[in-house]
């Protein structure tokens, strides 16, 4: 190491050079960097839109190191700023955001250009959200992710390095170069923030479609799911329940009285979610619309007229998100709308999507009067992308202010990077068929390591019916909601025309699988929780590659069919009816284990994904319930694989589930150790840190080895031996 006074005179002269061959070396953080073209470009940048304190990104820190090791090449061509990044052979490429096909992106190109792109093919370049933001992995497994921290247009082209693209003015580069693939998503984390803890009922699974509607059908599909003994925490309002599409308001005929649909669903142990859209229509007499116009709200034309496009309810203004006014609004909108009950919003069609015009959404001439902060008034160009990141941080806000004590939920369909912090994802209009089945994984984990932990798909498929045979449609159906239970955000949804796509639709046998899939993400939910938490402390992704399991192995670098459930679960779903497909799976004695002992026929169902447990991994699980929190958690269920050294350790994250109390320590964070000792293995609980009051519950532990399950029980907190031998 050299002294710190020289290495600092090189890092300086290191960064002059930089400068005096034009780019500008910043460091943010420790292996964070920012890239500017030149100091002109520097002086000139637009605010951040993704970082979650912009300033972070302005503070000048010279280079105190040598600077990042991937040196970027910045050129204008016809006012567009172009980015050449050269990588080292070998190294895979990730993330770019919400994008269709496979995990790996080398060879990929992609636009940043949220897009409302109904039954999306590998083709298609935009989707719904834009994360300018590519991850990669070298060789060695030391990974660096690069931040294009542009709003405006650009594209991601990797086929022979890197090579971004961006409309509009020049914009700074941000390098992070970490050690580890999860060290970088976790940096990510820092600059453009973390997810909000959700409420734990969104964690539960989620029932829509478009639409059920008149009330009682709400009410009979909530009532199926008791009756059947399927667990289910939310229902879902898609765009029906509102008069002729007005937003905030509710058909006197279908939904005559929202309040008491919504008590008779709390009742029951489930929470609701209603959907609102950023078109308004344009009639005079709506109160939305007049409100609106009175504050001269919309969204303006070049030529200074109001900007008029069609959506559900026909000619439609729209709200001017990036104005803080107009924001504060659209946030006292939902205070009434909320009164009713409603629990969660869902906020679709924001990117925003406009009927019968080719480029089906606004002109990009069009007139936003945005606040300074976000880089004053300009065109639609530049404020396309964040669109629907500010209509939902403007929900959300809303949501906040009616229940100050509650964690928001809020859903969006279009989103940019960053806009996690606001609300959880969904990829949109799907395709039932087996390609967008086997995507669902890869768009989720492509998502996650953009900085989106909480998202999926719709499960089971929004198009279409999956198949010309019943028989086809509920296979797709058993085996999208096998694994679509073990992803972050899970949700079965389907459009207007489909056939019925409830759990129990297809028949007893596929109910049976559904049943089971959604036992096993309530048996797993105090894990799945716990990942929840070190998703908003730590930034780590809930959903995860395989490779994350050893970013050294190359072999993991391409698998896709299999994901990780945070460190210490892998998911090994079937993508080809036939359950042909070989997977390649982690070095290591990871154990497959089933819930059979709480989940009758859990181990025999061909249409569920294989469960593996990591060697040195405690699993904390508890007992089947119908929603989040129906029962207390008693017994605390742990599964143990010993590692090699006959250890094994599991950390179990519980709080009040829907409050903020957490902040000030009202949680339980409690580590067990389990490690062999001659024919036992002993169980401890290490440490309880925090003040939440965890009542007196048993603790049931199952170690599996090669000789099948061993079992013990006892109080928690005591010592447990779970005798190796009958
Ligand atoms: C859009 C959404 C879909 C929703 C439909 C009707 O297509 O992507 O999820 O059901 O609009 O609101």
């Amino acid at each position: 190491m050299l002294p710190r006074m020289i290495r600092c005179s090189i890092a300086l002269v290191v960064a002059l050079t930089a400068v005096a061959r034009g780019q500008v070396y910043a460091q943010l953080h420790e292996g964070v960097y920012r890239v500017d073209a030149s100091a002109e470009a520097r002086a000139e940048a637009l605010p951040s839109l993704s970082f979650a304190l912009p300033e972070q990104r302005e503070a000048y820190r010279p280079l105190d190191d040598d600077g990042p090791v991937l040196r970027p090449r910045f050129s204008q061509e016809d006012g567009r700023q172009i980015i050449v990044i050269d990588i080292p052979a070998g190294t895979s490429l990730y993330a770019t955001g919400e994008v269709p096909g496979r995990l790996l992106r080398n060879g990929m190109t992609n636009t940043n250009w949220n897009s409302d792109s109904y039954a999306y093919t590998i083709d298609t370049p935009s989707l719904y959200q834009s994360h300018p933001w590519v991850l990669g992995v070298l060789p060695d497994g030391r990974s660096f992710g690069v931040l294009a921290d542009t709003t405006w247009r650009s594209t991601f082209d990797l086929r022979d390095g890197i090579r971004i693209e961006a409309d509009g003015p020049p914009f700074p580069l941000i390098l992070i170069e970490q050690e580890s693939p999860i060290a970088v998503v976790r940096t990510l984390g820092e600059l453009v923030g973390r997810i909000e803890m959700p409420p734990k009922w969104a964690l539960g699974y989620h029932q829509c479609r478009y639409s059920y509607f008149p009330d009682d059908r709400v009410r009979e599909i909530a009532g199926e799911f008791r009756k059947r003994d399927i667990p289910c925490d939310v229902i879902w309002m898609d765009i029906d329940y509102m008069d002729g599409y007005r937003c905030f308001t509710f058909s006197p005929e279908h939904f005559p009285d929202p309040a008491s649909l919504n008590a008779d669903l709390h009742a029951q142990g489930f929470h609701t979610v209603w959907m609102i859209d950023p078109g308004i229509k344009t009639e005079d007499g709506y109160f939305v619309y007049d409100q609106g116009t009175d504050l001269d709200a919309w969204v303006r034309r070049a030529d200074g007229t109001v900007y008029q496009g069609e959506v559900w309810p026909g000619m439609c203004v729209f709200p001017d998100f990036t104005n803080a006014t107009v924001r504060a609004w659209w946030a006292g909108l939902y205070e009434d709308f909320l009164a009713t009950g409603i629990d969660g919003v869902w906020n679709d069609m924001n990117e925003p999507a406009i009927f019968n015009v080719p480029t089906k959404t606004m002109p990009e001439d069009n007139h936003h009067r945005a606040d300074a902060s976000l880089g004053g008034p300009g065109p639609h160009a530049q404020y396309h992308n964040v669109f629907g990141m500010l209509m939902i941080r403007a929900t959300r806000e809303g949501v906040m202010r009616v229940h100050p004590d509650r964690r928001p939920f809020v859903l969006s369909r279009a989103n940019f990077i960053g806009g996690h912090r606001y609300g959880a994802a969904w990829t949109g209009d799907n395709i039932a068929n087996w390609e967008h089945m086997e995507w669902s994984v890869p768009m989720t984990l492509n998502l996650a390591l953009s900085g989106q932990p909480f998202a999926g798909p719709d499960i089971g498929g929004f198009i279409g019916n999956g198949g010309e045979t019943e028989e086809d449609q509920g296979r797709l159906f058993a085996r999208w909601m096998g694994f679509g239970t073990m992803l972050p955000f899970a949700r079965g949804h389907t459009g207007k025309e489909n056939r019925d796509k409830e759990p129990w639709a297809f028949g007893p046998e596929v109910e049976a699988t559904c049943r089971r899939a959604i036992q096993r993400r309530y048996v797993l939910m105090p894990y799945l929780y716990t990942l929840f938490w070190q998703a908003h402390t730590r930034g780590d992704p809930v959903a995860r590659p395989l490779f994350f399991a050893d970013p050294r192995d190359p072999a993991l670098r391409s698998e896709d069919d299999a994901f990780l459930l945070g460190g210490d679960l892998l998911v090994r779903p079937f993508m080809t009816p036939d359950r042909d497909r070989a997977v390649t799976m982690p070095r290591g004695a990871w154990r497959r284990f089933d819930f059979a002992d709480r989940i009758e026929g859990d181990d025999s169902d061909p249409d569920l994904p294989e469960l593996y447990l990591r060697p040195g991994a405690i699993l904390p699980t508890g007992p089947v319930m119908e929603f989040v929190d129906e029962k207390p958690l008693d017994p605390l269920t742990l599964l143990v694989n010993l590692d090699e050294r006959g250890r094994a350790i599991g950390v179990l994250y519980e709080d009040a589930g829907d409050d903020w109390g957490f902040r000030d320590g009202a949680y339980a964070l409690s580590v067990y150790l389990a490690q062999r000792e001659g024919d036992a293995v002993r169980l401890r609980r290490l440490t309880r840190l925090g003040s939440f009051d965890v009542p007196e519950r048993r603790v049931r532990v199952i170690v599996l080895d090669d000789t099948g399950r061993h079992e013990a029980i006892g109080p928690d907190g005591a010592v447990i031996d779970v005798p190796l031998k009958p």
